[in-house]
């Protein structure tokens, strides 16, 4: 049995009179690449905000290996190991992809990096550290060719890639992934199940995946839990989930086993 690397209990979240997370239970199990789906506005954004202390839940708690979350803040969390994209894009557009790596991981280090104003001895043994390790997760996510390009000069699905090498530089227990296939074509969106295996393969990084794209869910995880109304309704494996009228209801209809996207 792997152990747990994350879990939840009774998360509860409201606003105004919305119920965005109401008595939520999951775990993530090392090494594995666990699944969250569930409709628009079923809750999971929510779940990463929660997660990354964005927000307080009203209700519940948050353990990462065993230690509770709670009273820790974002950047806390993220040097315990919690790391993340976002839905919608967010890189420094004026920095280069190598640079967008490098500040991530600007707390690993004595010195500030791309800000460091007396370059002494030990700055640059950061500097050079931090360069090895870009390097690695550039290779990693296929952008080495692309180093010294602004961000803003890369492709979308290039844009989604680099974001989750931003998230992987704190190097993170469990890595957080908002709906990653957004807006890639084919192609991209196979490559990206490739680089999410590699990340859990080389790493030994647990992914926690929030996507629409069913057939990437399907593909990549072990384990899938289902939100609709703030409320798990399902999990299982992926048979089971496909199968599950409740499941298939929540998604309005069967289109679970078509393209829903
Ligand atoms: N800061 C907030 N203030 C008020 N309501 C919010 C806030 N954040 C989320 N909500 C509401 O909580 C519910 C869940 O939103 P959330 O973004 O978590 O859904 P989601 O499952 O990620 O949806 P999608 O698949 O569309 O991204 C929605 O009704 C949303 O409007
Ligand atoms: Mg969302």
């Amino acid at each position: 049995m792997r152990p747990v690397v994350l879990h939840v209990e009774d998360l509860t979240i409201h606003f105004g009179g919305i119920h965005a997370l109401e008595g939520s239970s999951f775990y993530v199990k090392e090494g594995q690449i666990t699944g969250l789906i569930g409709p628009n506005g079923a809750g999971k954004t929510t779940v990463f905000n929660l997660l990354t202390g964005v927000y307080t839940p009203d209700r519940g708690d948050i353990y990462l290996e065993n230690k509770s979350l709670l009273r820790k803040k974002t950047y806390q969390r993220c040097r315990m190991g919690v790391a993340r994209t976002f839905q919608n894009i967010r890189l420094f557009k004026d920095l280069t992809v190598a640079d967008n790596i490098k500040a991530a991981m600007s707390h690993q280090f004595k010195y500030p990096l791309l800000s460091g104003i007396i370059r002494g001895r030990g700055y640059r043994r950061d500097e050079r550290t931090a360069a090895e390790r870009a390097d690695q997760l550039l290779e990693l996510t296929g952008l080495s060719g692309s180093a010294e390009l602004m961000a803003s000069q890369l492709p979308y699905g290039q844009q989604r890639k680099l974001e989750i090498a931003r998230a992987l530089a704190s190097q993170p227990k469990i890595l957080l992934l908002d709906e990653p296939a957004a807006g890639m074509n084919p192609a991209e969106t196979e490559d990206l199940k490739d680089m999410i295996r590699m990340i859990r393969d080389k790493l030994s990084v647990s992914v926690l995946l929030i996507e629409h794209d069913m057939n990437v869910v399907m593909d990549l995880c072990e384990y899938i839990f289902v939100l609709d109304y703030g409320r798990i309704i399902s999990r299982g494996t992926s048979d089971k989930i496909q199968n599950d009228p409740k499941v298939i209801e929540a998604y309005l209809g069967g289109e679970l086993n078509g393209d829903y996207a």
